[in-house]
């Protein structure tokens, strides 16, 4: 595979930019949203970039009838906003589509021809990702088909790969999360399953690994001794927009906690592990994961904050309620909004508590990732007493303003000992320029390298959906009990979300 190493800006960068091979990407559902607003234009920023090779193909496929000049020029729409020129051009001329019906008859054997003509037109050798851009009851009938067709044979060193990329969700609990896996493990490798999760996919949560471990400095105070508590925000000031009918099904917890806001944590909380590949990683997030302390009945209540937002102001304009939402029912009972306290039951964070919060329709959009640290013992500054003085934080910013900021105490200037919060604080815009490459283009490209590091493996799904279910099982059973709380769209949650820290005599920042 050829490797570049590349300087970046910043002082002595070392950087490994690894391009892909020749292969065709199959895109089941390409005529939805996500193909549209992430994977055509991902797809594209490698092309651009050099990353993906000219032997390349893009096949869309989806129900929808249409040819490959309309597919093009929704392509064309997709990437309208690239500088592309010729590059634009070379891509489109690598752009395919085929209608398919996924449960009729003929899917393998149509595909199975045009592939085969792709595969020889831009000498791709055989290699072929399939993205599942599409509800998961689809997945198993098109890999049965795959399969059936020869299309999903076990590779043998130096022959063809074939990688299945599986959109969220996976699994509605952790019984139907159990059953998928079983069902496409019947056609397919567990190592060629890549569950994919855009979190990873970000720069900043990437870097949380890269600040982690690349730097002597924080080790040494990432556990319980300094460590007060840790705050996980993932706030979205958007509300369901058109996707009721999907959030009507999920609800929050199942839409941003059993995925990203677990996967983030386990990064944060992880031990290190002794190299930086897909093993192990993912069995030193998969241990982190088993040591969260499992929800007991009666914390339901206590340590999970269920919302859902009513009428507001977000952003100046008004907002309707949840329940007012096009698709919503009437007497939804759909959660909007969780905040949780979770509990790491091994040797380094022990007492240590995760806070962590996410909700839609909350005064910004604003993803972020604090570790809070202990006060001084002692204040040997008379006027200001230990407990006055703001504790030290260091905040993995997520997004929209990708960065790094340390809180620290300095004495303010003047003659006087007077004292003031100063926030060191990196950029990543300022330092590097530009905002990262979106998370699609990464995960994209680790798949057609065969680098699993930044996907969901199957004991790690399945792990983080045991955490769950018992809380989602007991909503459903007594929905009375466990009924959201109210919020006003524009504020952030339930007055019980700011609760939760305050009876634990801590506060949620206010980012
Ligand atoms: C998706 C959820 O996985 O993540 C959405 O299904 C959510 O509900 C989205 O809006 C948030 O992603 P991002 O990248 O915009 O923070």
């Amino acid at each position: 595979m050829p490797r570049e190493a590349a300087q970046m800006p910043g002082q002595g960068a070392a950087c490994v930019e690894e391009r892909a091979g020749p292969c065709g990407v199959v895109i089941f559902g390409a005529s939805g949203d996500l193909t549209q607003r992430k994977l055509l234009p991902a797809l594209f920023g490698l092309f651009r970039r050099g990353l993906v090779p000219e032997k390349f193909y893009v096949l869309g496929c989806a129900r929808t009838a249409m040819g490959d000049d309309a597919f093009r020029d929704r392509v064309a729409g997709a990437i309208r906003d690239a500088e592309g020129g010729a590059q634009a051009q070379a891509f489109l001329r690598r752009c395919h589509y085929e209608a398919v019906d996924y449960e009729g008859a003929d899917l393998a054997t149509r595909l199975c021809a045009r592939l085969e003509a792709l595969d020889a037109a831009f000498a791709t050798g055989g290699n072929r990702l399939f993205y599942m851009a599409m509800p998961p009851a689809l997945f198993a009938p098109i890999v049965n088909r795959l399969w059936t067709y020869g299309m999903t044979a076990q590779a043998e060193a130096g022959s063809p790969w074939v990688r299945v990329v599986a959109e969220k969700p996976f699994g509605l609990d952790a019984a139907t999360a159990r059953a998928l896996n079983r069902e496409m493990q019947r056609y397919l490798d567990e190592d060629r399953i890549y569950r994919i999760d855009h979190y990873l996919g970000k720069e900043t949560v990437q870097n949380i690994l890269m600040f982690r471990f690349a730097n002597a400095v924080f080790e040494p105070l990432w556990n319980r001794d300094l460590v007060d508590h840790v705050q996980i925000t993932v706030a979205e000031s958007l509300g369901v927009e058109h996707r009721a009918g999907y959030f009507e099904q999920a609800g929050l917890l199942r839409d941003m906690f059993q995925n990203h806001m677990l996967q983030m944590l386990s990064l944060v909380a992880m031990e290190p592990p002794s190299s930086f590949d897909a093993a192990g990683v993912l069995d030193e997030k998969v241990k982190l994961l088993r040591a969260i302390r499992p929800f007991a009945p009666d914390d339901y209540g206590r340590f999970i904050v269920r919302g859902q937002y009513g009428r507001g102001t977000v952003g100046g304009a008004e907002a309707a309620a949840y329940r007012e939402e096009k698709g919503v029912a009437p007497d939804s009972r759909v959660e909007t909004f969780v905040a949780a306290k979770l509990m790491i039951d091994n040797w380094r964070w022990r007492a240590a508590p995760f806070y962590l919060r996410s909700g839609k329709r909350l005064p910004r959009r604003v993803s972020e990732i604090a570790v809070v640290f202990k006060r001084v013992p002692h204040s040997i500054f008379r006027h200001v007493p230990a407990e006055a003085m703001p504790p030290n934080a260091l905040v993995l910013n997520v997004q929209p303003e990708e960065g790094v900021a340390l809180t620290v105490q300095v004495k303010h200037p003047g003659p006087r000992s007077c004292m003031s919060s100063l926030t060191m604080d990196f950029s990543y815009q300022e330092v590097f320029g530009g905002h990262p490459p979106d998370a699609y283009e990464r995960l994209l490209l680790d798949c057609m390298l065969g680098d699993r590091t930044l996907f969901i493996r199957q004991d790690c799904l399945e792990v983080s959906w045991d955490l769950l279910t018992p809380v989602l099982k007991a909503w459903e059973t007594e929905p009375a009990r466990y009924a959201p709380l109210p919020y006003a769209a524009g504020t952030w949650g339930p007055d019980e979300a700011e609760e939760l820290m305050r009876r634990d005599g801590r506060e949620w920042r206010k980012p």
